[in-house]
């Protein structure tokens, strides 16, 4: 059942029934049953008790009908273990308190175990594998670039002023924290998939922030790292990020079985620069949500249209389903994904 799950399949390029589709952050505050429990607890504490965490990740897939349930967790929890420290203050999005801006900074991090600094994910991976009948999970970190702009900013950032300050003036500071990152993050993410993630994605979110050549210099290599490390383990690996476009080849060259593609490059013009040897994932635009459901239907089968039934295309949004998302609007686009691709494939 699970080997021919159609999510796997799609992740493969093999043949699928119909179009795979899940939601990054299809669990959380959009969902009535997450606010719920989040009246109860915070986001760190539903992360540190494994049955929470588990019931938060099942919530989107009964919603919703999705064809894979991403682990409930964060990208910035190694950052706890580190020593930078996290907190989520309402309203603010994330801070880390320690940010690391010089070469003291770097050494005096932690090293990380993340089976034994980060094992309530590995609990919460196990739960899920005997509650999921079926349906693949996928275990995620973030990438090294996106995790190293939040601990050298502080936080959330829209210039990466500090980040890329370090890079043009101290490169070897941010080459040393990098090199820390890929190892601690590969570590992490091949625990999840030894605790039965059946599929990674990295999220390389912010990395459109920068050019091609940075990209090489600064990235390419700490990514191809913790990518090759998945691979190795012997899992699928997406790799994601957004305001991508230049960038997608050297992503392709840095790793990953399917590269993610955000709104702003048509589906098809981006499978084109990347090529037919890889699957794509992606990528209606999140706010596609809020429109009336006619015009969301339309710009559905338009990335269906795009992907044109070539094998390796997984149906998701450019980006995650936004705060105040209507549930009806996302379960309606579950709905329209699997019964064009069926359309399409009684039509042959
Ligand atoms: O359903 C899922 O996708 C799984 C859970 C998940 C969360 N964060 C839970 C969460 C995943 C995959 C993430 C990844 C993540 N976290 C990313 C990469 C994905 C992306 O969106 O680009 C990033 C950049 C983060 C860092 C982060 N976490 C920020 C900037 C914030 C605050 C902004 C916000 O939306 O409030 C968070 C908090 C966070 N992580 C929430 C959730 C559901 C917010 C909800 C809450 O406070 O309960």
């Amino acid at each position: 059942m699970e080997m021919n799950s159609r999510f796997l399949q799609a992740c493969r390029r093999e043949a699928v029934d119909t179009t795979p589709v899940w939601f990054m952050r299809q669990a959380g505050r959009y969902m009535p049953e997450y606010r719920a429990i989040r009246e109860k607890y915070s986001l760190l504490e539903i992360c540190y008790q494994p049955e929470l965490a588990a019931e938060v990740t099942l919530q989107p897939v009964r919603a919703l009908g999705v064809d894979a349930a991403i682990l409930f967790a964060d990208i910035l929890l190694p950052a706890i273990p580190l020593g930078v420290g996290l907190e989520f203050a309402k309203g603010e999005g994330p801070i880390l308190q320690n940010p690391v801006r010089r070469m003291e900074d770097v050494r005096a991090l932690n090293p990380v175990e993340a089976e034994a600094d980060l094992g309530y994910v590995m609990d919460a991976i196990r739960i899920l594998r005997g509650e999921l009948n079926g349906i693949p999970l996928i275990g995620f970190c973030g990438a090294p670039f996106t995790v190293a702009s939040y601990i050298i900013e502080g936080g959330s950032s829209r210039e990466f002023l500090n980040t890329k300050k370090m890079m043009y003036s101290a490169p070897d500071v941010f080459h040393a924290l990098m090199e820390h990152l890929s190892d601690v993050l590969a570590d992490y993410l091949t625990a999840q998939i030894r605790a039965g993630a059946q599929v990674v994605q990295v999220f390389d979110s912010w990395v459109g922030a920068l050019n091609p050549f940075d990209y090489e210099t600064f990235v390419l290599p700490y990514s191809q790292k913790v990518l090759t490390s998945a691979k190795n383990a012997g899992v699928p690996v997406i790799h994601f990020g957004t305001n991508t476009t230049t960038l997608l080849p050297l992503m392709k060259r840095a790793g990953g079985d399917v590269l993610g593609l955000d709104w702003r490059i048509p589906l098809d013009d981006g499978w084109s620069l990347l090529g037919n040897d890889i699957a794509v994932q992606g990528n209606l635009d999140p706010i596609t949500l809020f429109a009336p459901l006619s015009e969301i239907k339309a710009r559905v089968h338009d990335v269906l249209r795009r992907a044109n039934g070539r094998p390796g295309h997984i149906f998701n949004l450019g980006h995650g389903i936004l705060q105040h998302t209507l549930v009806d609007n996302v379960k309606a686009v579950v709905d329209m994904v699997h019964e064009y691709s069926a359309v399409k494939a009684n039509a042959l």
